[in-house]
């Protein structure tokens, strides 16, 4: 594992391709920001919980690059993934006259990744966002791939399209802030993708597990980016999101990876998606979960 924290994970899709930048510190380092879509504004779009704890970082360093950056607070929580959410964001844009070359940017976990990029693809048909994700589930998962949605009471993620970022910026100093329980959350994306399709990336996990509960910048950066970057993120490079589901995700969700964790782990599969993954590593044993 190389000594530093810098990352970059390129997602090839013809015109459609964009870069991950992973590293400490990304929200205030300008050139962090540069070569995006120029335009008249900037809308970050986060939530009350990440909002007061990182929009002011964004705003300063999107200020070089935008004549104005507006800021929208949604408030927090899955049940604010909403229709009526999604039209808060159209009000501002409305009525601030932005038009279609506006940029927004995606401050926050999976709910604000995933409203703002649908209100992205919405709005004048389609306007360039930006994915800033806060959590570790967002940054090894959600931001990446290019889906985006809103809930119906019928059922989560029911309305929603496909519209990928201009880019991934993952501030792995965000991490530090997250709640042990959304850490844990996102730990069990990495692990899952592991056996999944990259046995060497498991037992890395295996080895690197103190350093990544620890929270360590290094073992951080290094799981965000073959998480991002494995075999997993080439398969949606190279053949789009369809063979991406049809072919590993139904072994994802049945759970292949954690039977294999657990066998080596001797450990037992629970009820329940961190459970599951936390039994065999311990992690609920160490008070992370
Ligand atoms: N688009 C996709 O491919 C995809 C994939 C998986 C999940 N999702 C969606 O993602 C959502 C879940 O995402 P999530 O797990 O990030 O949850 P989340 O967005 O609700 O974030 C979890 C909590 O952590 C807080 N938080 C975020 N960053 C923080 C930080 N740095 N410091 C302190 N607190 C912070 C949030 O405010 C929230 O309270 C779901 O809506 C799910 O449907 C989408």
């Amino acid at each position: 594992m190389p000594h530093d924290t810098h990352r970059q994970v390129s997602i090839a899709l013809g015109d459609r391709s964009y870069a991950i930048s992973i590293d400490a510190g990304l929200l205030s380092l300008g050139s962090a920001w540069q070569g995006l879509p120029r335009a008249a504004t900037a809308l970050i779009v986060t939530n009350d919980t990440v909002g007061p704890l990182y929009a002011a970082d964004l705003q300063r360093s999107l200020s070089a690059h935008y004549p104005k950056v507006l800021t929208l607070s949604l408030p927090d929580g899955e049940a604010y993934k909403t229709w009526e959410t999604l039209q808060s964001i159209f009000d501002v844009l409305l009525e601030n006259a932005c038009d279609r070359k506006t940029v927004l940017f995606a401050l926050g976990g999976g709910v604000v990744g995933d409203i703002t990029g649908f209100a992205a693809a919405c709005y004048m048909r389609g306007v360039p966002f930006v994915q800033v994700p806060t959590t570790l589930l967002a940054q090894v998962d959600s931001s990446v791939g290019g889906k985006t949605a809103i809930n119906h009471p019928v059922g989560k993620n029911m309305i929603g399209a496909f519209y990928q970022p201009e880019r991934v910026v993952c501030d792995l100093h965000t991490l530090q802030s997250l709640p042990a329980r959304e850490l844990s959350a996102g730990l069990a994306e990495v692990i899952k993708y592991g056996p999944i399709a990259d046995m060497a990336f498991f037992d890395w996990i295996e080895t690197n597990l103190d350093a990544l509960l620890q929270r360590d910048p290094q073992a951080l950066a290094y799981a965000v980016q073959r998480t991002c970057g494995g075999p997993r993120r080439a398969r949606i490079g190279l053949a789009g999101d369809f063979e991406f589901r049809s072919h590993l995700w139904p072994r994802h969700r049945s759970g292949f990876g954690f039977w294999r964790m657990a066998a080596r782990r001797g450990g037992g599969l629970r009820h329940g998606h961190g459970r599951a993954v936390v039994s065999p590593f311990g992690l609920g044993r160490r008070g992370v979960y």
